[in-house]
């Protein structure tokens, strides 16, 4: 908490990096910590007051990163520990605070301790970490029950014993390279609490927790019974014994000191759930500061289904309990999947991909509407990196080089989660459009202050090499969204982003929101006297009275908001509340 009551993570507007594919210093097509630090100052350029790193542990990769094989460590492709002292020095030297991913539903069939349980004998310690169970059936052939992976086929794989013969079988909700933990033994609660420990001591403001909605299963394992609802409780989303397991988290985060930088510690738990019960446990005081809110990602566009969307968080959060999303590492692209009326489902990206090039350009205007909604509601907002260049989703990535888990386990039937990973283009031309290779033209690397930390990279133009082409294909025409292209263009999505991030920045002291009649458009109003107005509909729609137009996503004339465009007004003259 800063000295006038304000606690930064209520309304921050964090970016998430996904950083095998932000940027890559040493010109292998794999993005690093050391790209990251040389980007630093296009991230403060932007606006941000945070960054959430996915996770950059040493892994196998059997699901980008998220079969971690060592809490603790940064793996050798994207830097060293020492790369991430310098990255959060750095990014301090910036005013962006640094959180990171903490993955504590799995690990990866890496990690030395499910290598010990591999080599260990049924029953032993070793195996008691993890979910290992006999199989059914007479030869023990079928798995102990009928749980489902995430990626497709069954959630169970079964191991073979020291002595050759196939054994017992392990529990992974999602790749086989994912054996899930048995969170009901006391080693892992307090393995976890070391690895929040080592990253806060390390000076990270927050960690993002992945699958926080998981954990613990039902001792008894048992089968699920009909066609499991999405997101609902069951024998493994959603139980009881998560809360009393926050509340010791929390407890952590909130020894570290709130008062100067990074301020007070966050964690912002991944949780998806079916309805508002399901997720209120979450919001008792004295548990995770904050969920993720997930409702704007699942409706399509339509005014009500976004009202909808709005009214449901609003009715359980004031927004600054769980920030706003449209997109993320897992889901399509919003500027494509706008282009679809219909909300996101796991079908998604089958549909992108049949749709070819169809309704292009409503997806990115409605993607840059979007944008001014996300950046003007109550509370704390997460941008993905590339949102604000407007990448589409990339839908004709090879066959051979998809990597997401998801594609291999469904042969095919599911595309996967490629299309939103694509490298960042930051030049025009060249090879990987200036995503390998150091500093390159936009953004800075150079340490506010004088250089309090060694440079971040060695380019590659020092080292004469020619970067590797990036580690998944970036689409031919992709210079034209590059940051050099849209710097250069006054009207870009990233010069939108950039003049949404300093006014939001200028006028912070909104008060809650309120809606507004107003024809055809689905307009907000918070005091004192800022006003959104989107128009959803397919004819221009008259404004509502105001004074000044802050910013528009398209250009208006005469008063009237084009179809698929928000703008945001001032009823009166605004006073910038600068903290
Ligand atoms: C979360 C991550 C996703 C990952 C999964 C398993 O949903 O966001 O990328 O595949 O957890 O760790």
């Amino acid at each position: 908490m800063s000295g006038d009551g304000h606690v930064w993570w209520e309304d921050a507007v964090v970016y998430e990096v996904y950083p095998r594919s932000f940027a890559d210093a040493d010109g292998d097509g794999v993005g690093d910590l050391p790209g990251l630090r040389s980007r630093l100052g296009y991230l403060a350029d932007l606006g941000v007051d945070a960054v959430w790193l996915t996770p950059f542990y040493p892994s196998p990769l059997a699901d980008g990163g998220y079969d971690v094989s060592d809490y603790c460590a940064v793996d050798p492709l994207l830097g060293t520990t020492a790369d991430f002292d310098y990255l959060v020095k750095d990014a301090a030297a910036h005013q962006i605070r640094v959180i990171v991913d903490l993955v504590p539903n799995h690990c990866s069939s890496a990690h030395p301790l499910f290598r010990a349980a591999l080599a260990a004998a049924p029953g032993s310690p070793e195996r008691a970490r993890f979910i290992f169970r006999d199989g059914h059936g007479p030869g023990g052939e079928l798995p102990p029950n009928n749980w489902i992976s995430q990626f497709g086929g069954p959630a169970w794989t079964r191991v073979t014993e020291a002595d050759g013969r196939p054994g017992q079988w392990y529990l992974h909700l999602y790749d086989p390279g994912q054996p899930d933990w048995d969170w009901r033994n006391p080693d892992i609660p307090a393995l976890f609490e070391d690895v929040i420990r080592f990253w806060l001591d390390r000076g990270v403001a927050g960690l993002r927790v992945d699958v926080a909605h998981g954990l613990f299963k039902d001792p008894d394992l048992p089968d699920l019974v009909g066609a499991p609802v999405l997101h609902a409780p069951s024998p493994y989303r959603h139980r009881p014994e998560l809360q009393p397991l926050y509340r010791t988290w929390r407890a952590i985060l909130d020894s570290y000191p709130a008062s100067g930088f990074p301020g007070s510690r966050t964690a912002v738990g991944e949780v998806w759930y079916d309805r508002p019960e399901t997720l209120m446990p979450y919001l008792a005081p004295g548990g995770l500061p904050q969920v993720f809110n997930f409702q704007l990602i699942l409706p399509g566009w339509q005014a009500a289904a976004f009202r909808d969307a709005i009214d449901s968080a609003l009715a359980l959060t004031s927004g600054s309990r769980a920030p706003w999303v449209i997109g993320n590492h897992d889901v399509p692209r919003p500027a494509s999947r706008y282009r679809l009326d219909e909300g996101y489902s796991p079908e998604t990206v089958a549909r992108l991909i049949a749709l070819g090039d169809q309704n292009a350009e409503a997806g990115a205007r409605r993607a840059r509407a979007a944008a001014l909604l996300l950046l003007a509601l109550p509370g704390s907002a997460y941008i993905y990196q590339g949102e604000e260049l407007g990448l589409p989703e990339v839908t004709d990535i090879p066959d051979g080089a998809r990597q997401d888990p998801r594609f291999r386990r469904t042969k095919g039937e599911y595309p996967g989660r490629d299309g939103c990973r694509v490298p960042i283009p930051w030049a025009r031309t060249g090879k990987g459009l200036g995503f390998s290779g150091g500093s390159g033209p936009p953004g800075s690397g150079v340490s506010p202050g004088g250089g309090v930390s060694p440079r971040a990279s060695t380019a590659l133009t020092d080292r004469g090499a020619c970067p590797a082409e990036p580690w998944l294909p970036q689409p031919p025409d992709w210079g034209r969204y590059s940051v050099e292209s849209q710097l250069a263009d006054e009207g870009s999505f990233l010069n939108l982003y950039r003049t949404a991030l300093r006014l939001r920045r200028d006028h912070s002291a909104l008060g809650t929101l309120r809606w507004l009649d107003a024809d055809g458009l689905l307009c907000f109003a918070r005091e004192p006297g800022f006003i959104l107005a989107a128009n959803f509909g397919a004819a221009t729609a008259r404004l509502p009275a105001h004074r000044e137009i802050l910013l528009a996503s398209e250009p208006v004339t005469g008063g009237r908001l084009p179809p698929d465009a928000a703008a945001w007004l001032s009823a009166l003259t605004l006073t910038p509340c600068r903290r």
